[in-house]
């Protein structure tokens, strides 16, 4: 899910009060090994060029009052953000482009069910060569000790807790079935991929990924895909109706 943007830092306060009974609910109904993900812009305070700490208040509240733990968090870049808002960036030139968000994993319990043998990249050409050449055992920099094994080909990387997605689609069938219906099209989508990680690193086939403030639905789009079930809520009934498109014949089609 996704967390709302624009709050100076005397509405951070109102903002972890409201969404705090809403967490208390997602913690009921969560399986124990189950996990919560949330996607949350931090802000600045109002009329200053200094940053709210609401997300931070939030990730002290949801561990403390609700008790989640804190997995990891995780930053999402988008390479594509604007210079804005104009006043601080481009005018002032004070600040630099905020161009992160926050997907904070929570869980349950201490050990949430993960495995990021799910969620491999492809190694990169640096990584190739060391594996077709050899890497030998020595100590690094840092201190730590690089023992032989780091050669073996286990299938990819592993990802860092810094994701690059950008939101670039512009010709899909949601798109292109939304204009023709005259329906709105959601201004806050996520790529496909966002949820598409956080769906195979957390759950299995047949597990059910519940996204409460789903918009367009990409991630019930994504569960589908992966054969996890899924539900949906949202507010705005012109969304879901546009969600629908997702499922279309058609579209399963084109995604099998
Ligand atoms: C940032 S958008 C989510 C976009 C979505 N991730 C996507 O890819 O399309 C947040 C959505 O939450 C909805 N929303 C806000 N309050 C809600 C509530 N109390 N219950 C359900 N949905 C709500 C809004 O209408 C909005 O569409």
């Amino acid at each position: 899910m996704r967390a709302k943007k624009e709050y100076g830092n005397a509405d951070a306060e109102v903002y972890v009060r409201w969404f705090l009974p809403f967490a208390k609910e997602f913690y009921r109904v969560l399986k124990p090994e189950g996990s919560f993900v949330l996607n949350i812009a931090g802000s600045w305070q109002k009329g200053t060029a200094t940053r709210s700490l609401y997300v931070y208040e939030l990730i002290v509240e949801l561990v403390k009052q609700v008790n989640f733990h804190l997995a990891q968090e995780f930053i999402w870049t988008k390479p594509a953000a604007l210079p804005a808002p104009a006043m601080w960036v481009t005018i002032k030139r004070i600040r630099v482009k905020d161009a992160v968000e926050y997907i904070l994993w929570f869980s349950k319990t201490p050990n949430p069910k993960a495995n990021n043998t799910k969620v491999l990249q492809p190694y990169s050409d640096a990584m190739k060569y060391i594996m077709q050449k050899g890497y030998r055992s020595k100590v690094r920099p840092s201190g730590h000790h690089i023992g032989k094994n780091f050669n073996l080909d286990r299938g990819g990387s592993i990802p860092p807790n810094f994701l690059t997605f950008s939101n670039t689609e512009s010709n899909t069938h949601y798109l292109n079935m939304c204009n023709e219906h005259n329906i709105k099209i959601h201004p806050a989508r996520y790529p496909f991929k966002l949820p598409e990680f956080f769906i195979k690193f957390l759950t299995d086939k047949g597990d059910i990924v519940l996204d409460p403030f789903a918009g367009s639905n990409v991630t019930g789009e994504a569960a589908e895909k992966l054969g996890r079930k899924w539900l949906a809520f949202e507010l705005s009934e012109e969304y879901l109706k546009g969600s629908k498109f997702r499922f279309d014949l058609k579209q399963k089609k084109l995604i099998a």
